[in-house]
Formats: structure tokens, C-alpha cells, sequence
């Protein structure tokens, strides 16, 4: 018997696409239709709701996996050292390559395009998120020539260059965290916006009356303009610029304030308190040793005593990883 997930047929091309770029659909086995419904099969890392299915009949001639897609062109040492997680935006996949391995590196890339039918692109970060928009150089190394990618997550189709602007596909499931807290009517304001997919992401799935976002970089504005149009939303409102300067502009004051920037995002709290209704809710990014999480309410302690706020620290949540046992937290609190 093998974990399956039972789809209406209306619905099995959405559901597909969305297990295959999560990589959570288990390519052995062929799904099956019986009696109006697909099931899909789903590897473990599948966590919703499953159902056991007899798919013996429906094994599918092996797949290569990306390291078995490399072994004809990387020597056993190589196979050691070459690094086969990536992350995949719509149908861009973006790996890392390590410098002995670069003169590979199209090979690689060509061996991943191999593996799986939703990949398109195969890109390679070439450095680190720098600069004040964040963002991460990419050479392109196999398939279509893009560096545009459509992508879906909680009920929006986001778009944005992987280049130009930060996105992080692995943030799904903390913008969803957020989106499960909104209550009907609130006002919300998301400093750091980038391509938008907080604002959309809260404005599909929420009762939220307003929300605004502030992003500086100006290609990663216009990329959230493009997304609000695209999801068809009424009531996010994009501005290009500075928090700093923009934000004491915009006649709103809020009841939920997302602050995503985590190397610096405290420095702007003497920005958001200001603006904070009564009872708003911050959420505070950092990225700090498992350690030291306390270093960050020493900060917002430190802006609320200057702005004589009394604040309340609801949770801190980790929701990623930098570097061994140095995490991006989300410190959850309320200012009255
Ligand atoms: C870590 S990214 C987060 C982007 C987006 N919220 C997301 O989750 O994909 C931080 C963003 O903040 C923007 N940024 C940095 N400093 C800023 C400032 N002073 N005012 C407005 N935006 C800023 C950067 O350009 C970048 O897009």
C-alpha cells in the first residue's frame, strides 16, 4: 500500500503542479482514476491528510534521482562534494555548485533538467544575498534562457526575476503563519514588501481591510505591482522607496506591522512604533544563535522604552535556518 492523496479530477492538474515543485509527489508510482477521482502517490514528506492505496499495478520505470543523473558525469570524489538540494521558483530550479565542480556545471545542470519534467531553468547562485535590495547574482546554466519566474503559493501567483529581486519560496509556510493570525478588518502595513508576496499573500486569504507595503528597490516594486494586478486585489496599496521616509507619509496607522528584513529590521521599530495602533501586533525578523533570541527582545524592549510603548512578546518562531544553530526567527509581539 502507498500514500495517496485523493483529488477530484478538476482539480489534478493544479494539485500535481503543486506536489511536483514541493517535490512532494512520489514519483514511483503512476497516480490511478477510479470513480471520478485521482490518487496521487505522496512521499513522506507530504503532511496533510493521506489515504493507503494498492498502486502495484502503477509502478513506473525508475526515475533518476539528481545525484544518479550526475554519476555518468562526475567522478566519485565529485559525487562526495557536489550539492543536490535546490530550490525550485515555478519552473526555475536554483542549485549551488561548488568552485572545484564549475567547469561541470552545465553538465549539471542539464542532469537536473533530466530529473524532473517541471523544470525548465537551471540557474546557479553566484553570491550571497548582498546590498541593500538583497539580492543574489545567478548565472544561467541549462534550459530555457529566464530568470523570471511564475510561481504559486497560498492562492497567488507570484511573479518576480530571482535576480533582481529577494524571494524566498521557502517563506510559504511562515507567510501563512501570519495569514492564519489576520482578523476581519484590520490594517496592515508590510515594510520590506520586495515582489509583494506578503501583501498578497494576506490579501487573498484574509478578511484584511487595507494593507501596505514599502519596498525600496524599484524592480522589486514594480514586480509587486505586477503581482497585486495579476491576483486581482483591491485593497493593497505599493509604494517605491525608503521606509523611513515613506512610511510617516502615508496617512495609516496600523493594527499589524511585518518587518522582514532580518539583518536589520530592529533599526526600523523607532519607524513602525510610531504608526502602531493600540494592541497592533510587530513581527520582528532576525537571524540570531539559538542562543541568543533573547538579544532581540533586548531590542525591542530598547525601542519600546524610547517610544513609551508597553509591549507584550506573544511568541518567537523559527522559521528557517542560517548556518548551523543560527536561525531566522520571527518575534511575534504586541505593543499597547
Ligand atoms: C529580505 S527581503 C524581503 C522581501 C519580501 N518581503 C519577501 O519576503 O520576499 C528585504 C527587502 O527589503 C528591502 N529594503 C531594504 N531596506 C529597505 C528600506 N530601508 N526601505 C524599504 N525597503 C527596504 C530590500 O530591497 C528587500 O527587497
Amino acid at each position: 500500500m502507498v500514500r495517496s492523496i485523493e483529488v477530484d479530477l478538476k482539480d489534478a492538474q493544479h494539485v500535481k503542479k503543486e506536489l511536483l515543485e514541493k517535490q512532494e509527489i512520489n514519483l514511483e508510482y503512476r497516480p490511478i482514476k477510479e470513480n471520478g477521482k485521482i490518487y496521487f502517490p505522496v512521499t513522506e514528506s507530504y503532511s496533510g491528510e493521506t489515504t493507503e492505496k494498492d498502486l502495484q499495478e502503477s509502478i513506473r520505470p525508475k526515475v533518476l534521482s539528481f545525484k544518479e543523473a550526475l554519476e555518468p558525469i562526475l567522478t566519485p570524489q565529485e559525487l562526495e562534494i557536489v550539492k543536490t538540494a535546490y530550490d525550485v521558483a515555478g519552473n526555475i530550479a536554483i542549485i549551488e555548485v561548488p568552485l572545484e565542480l564549475q567547469s561541470k556545471e552545465k553538465g549539471i545542470g542539464e542532469a537536473l533538467l533530466s530529473t524532473n519534467p517541471l523544470i525548465k531553468t537551471v540557474l546557479r547562485k553566484d553570491s550571497g544575498h548582498d546590498g541593500v535590495f538583497r539580492t543574489q547574482d545567478m548565472k544561467y546554466l541549462a534550459g530555457e534562457e529566464t530568470k523570471v519566474a511564475t510561481y504559486k503559493e497560498n492562492n497567488c501567483t507570484l511573479t518576480f526575476n530571482v535576480e533582481e529581486v529577494y524571494f524566498s519560496v521557502r517563506l510559504s509556510t511562515e507567510r501563512k503563519r501570519i495569514s492564519d493570525q489576520v482578523q476581519e478588518g484590520e490594517n496592515i502595513l508590510v515594510m520590506f514588501s520586495g515582489a509583494a508576496p506578503y501583501p498578497c499573500v494576506l490579501a487573498k486569504n484574509t478578511l484584511a481591510e487595507h494593507i501596505v507595503g514599502v519596498e525600496i528597490n524599484p524592480q522589486g516594486h514594480e514586480f509587486g505591482l505586477l503581482n497585486v494586478k495579476k491576483n486581482k486585489l483591491q485593497n493593497v496599496e505599493l509604494h517605491c522607496g525608503d521606509v523611513r521616509e515613506v512610511v510617516p507619509t502615508i496617512s495609516w496607522t496600523y493594527d499589524r506591522i511585518i518587518m522582514p528584513l532580518p539583518k536589520t529590521a530592529e533599526e526600523f521599530l523607532d519607524v513602525a512604533l510610531p504608526v502602531a495602533n493600540k494592541g497592533c501586533t510587530i513581527h520582528l525578523y532576525g537571524f540570531y544563535h539559538e542562543e541568543e533570541f533573547d538579544k532581540a527582545v533586548a531590542e525591542i524592549d530598547k525601542y519600546c522604552k524610547a517610544a513609551n510603548r508597553n509591549y507584550e512578546i506573544k511568541e518567537i518562531v523559527k522559521c528557517g535556518q542560517q548556518s548551523p544553530r543560527t536561525y531566522r526567527i520571527c518575534v511575534d509581539f504586541v505593543v499597547n
